[in-house]
């Protein structure tokens, strides 16, 4: 079984391929021939070793996988095998088969394909909490940060469906173009000056954090909700707590979501609706490139680079 592992802390070059024998699942498990693997910005960071969930070095990224079922352990129903699926796997995504615990998967519907399913995944797992924890509601104004990435993509389509105005933050033209078909109302391109309107949003959803998130506070109306939910541009100034305290007239809510504080039983009919839009076509599973198994290091490049839109998929 072929496996990508992450040999020592460093850059894209110490993700290596190496061939051993497959697992078999125990009680309670599953194992899956996987057709598709979700490159996220946290394997970048996993195998830079700056997240802290992830273990030491010799370990096999990879979040979120999904496939055909191909063995089942000897308590579970045989009736799994052959049943295509996706699932939540947390490290070990970048190989060809997965043993996972069968609470951790989700059966897809026959209309999506695996790509289409690691394209909607983790990343509309997370925008779809984020926006329920901050109670967005049809005609709010919301902002999104890293709109163009995977969570963003997912943010973007997501909030306009619930009928709010969105403001797309991104990079360039054609990001901003294709923000905008996905469901925009509006865009904005990051330094420019174009987005210091103070006071102007109900909600920020923010996956990049970074320096420049305490301007993004005060963009909030008054009882404005800010989530922040990754750090594609490194972690919140330290004065960011007094940032907040200046607008406490405002009555802001400033608060994180992580996917890693759901447990199974809640977010697997949460995934199962996400799916079922995607394969009716009301959402998109954006992806940017499908790449081999052994080109995670070219995968992860791109991440690094922030050179994508969406996700990119490896196929084993
Ligand atoms: N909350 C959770 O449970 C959860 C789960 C998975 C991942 N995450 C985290 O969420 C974050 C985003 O993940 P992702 O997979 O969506 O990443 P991604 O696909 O790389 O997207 C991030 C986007 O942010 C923008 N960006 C990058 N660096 C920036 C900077 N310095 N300043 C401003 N904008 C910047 C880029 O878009 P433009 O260039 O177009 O602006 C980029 O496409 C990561 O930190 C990841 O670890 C969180």
């Amino acid at each position: 079984m072929k496996t990508i592992q992450v040999s020592r802390f460093g850059g894209p070059e110490v993700l290596v391929l190496l061939d051993g024998p497959a697992i078999a699942p125990e009680a309670g498990q599953i194992s899956i021939a996987v057709e598709a693997v979700g490159v996220g910005f946290v394997d970048v960071m996993a195998r830079q070793g700056t997240y802290p969930l992830f273990p030491e070095p010799g370990f096999v990224p990879g979040v979120e996988v999904a496939g055909t079922v191909d063995e089942v352990g000897p308590d579970v129903d045989a009736n799994w095998r052959g049943r295509r699926v996706f699932a939540v796997c947390g490290v070990g995504g970048y190989a060809e088969r997965v043993v996972i615990d069968l609470v951790k998967v989700v059966p897809l519907p026959d209309k999506l394909s695996a790509g289409q399913a690691v394209g909607t995944g983790v990343n509309a797992l997370v925008a779809s909490f984020a926006l329920e924890r901050t109670g967005a509601d049809a005609g709010e104004h919301v902002l999104v940060r890293g709109a163009s990435g995977g969570i963003g993509v997912m943010a973007t389509q997501l909030a306009a469906r619930k009928g709010c105005v969105v403001m797309a933050v991104t990079s360039s033209a054609s990001r901003a173009d294709r923000l905008r078909a996905l469901g925009a109302t509006r865009t904005i391109l990051r330094g420019t000056g174009e987005d210091t309107v103070a006071g102007a949003y109900d909600v920020v959803v923010d996956t990049v954090g970074g320096s420049d998130m305490g301007r993004f506070l005060t963009m909030l109306k008054p009882n404005g909700r800010y989530v922040l939910c990754g750090g594609a541009g490194g972690p919140p100034p330290a004065d960011l707590l007094a940032r907040l305290f200046a607008e406490f007239h405002k009555s802001p809510s400033l608060m994180c979501f992580s996917l890693n504080s759901i447990d199974d039983d809640h977010r697997r009919p949460v995934a199962d609706e996400l799916f079922r839009l995607t394969a009716e076509g009301s959402i998109e599973a954006v992806i940017d490139e499908g790449l081999r198994l052994d080109q995670a290091a070219e995968a992860h490049r791109r991440m690094a680079a922030g050179d994508l839109f969406g996700k990119i998929v490896l196929r084993p």
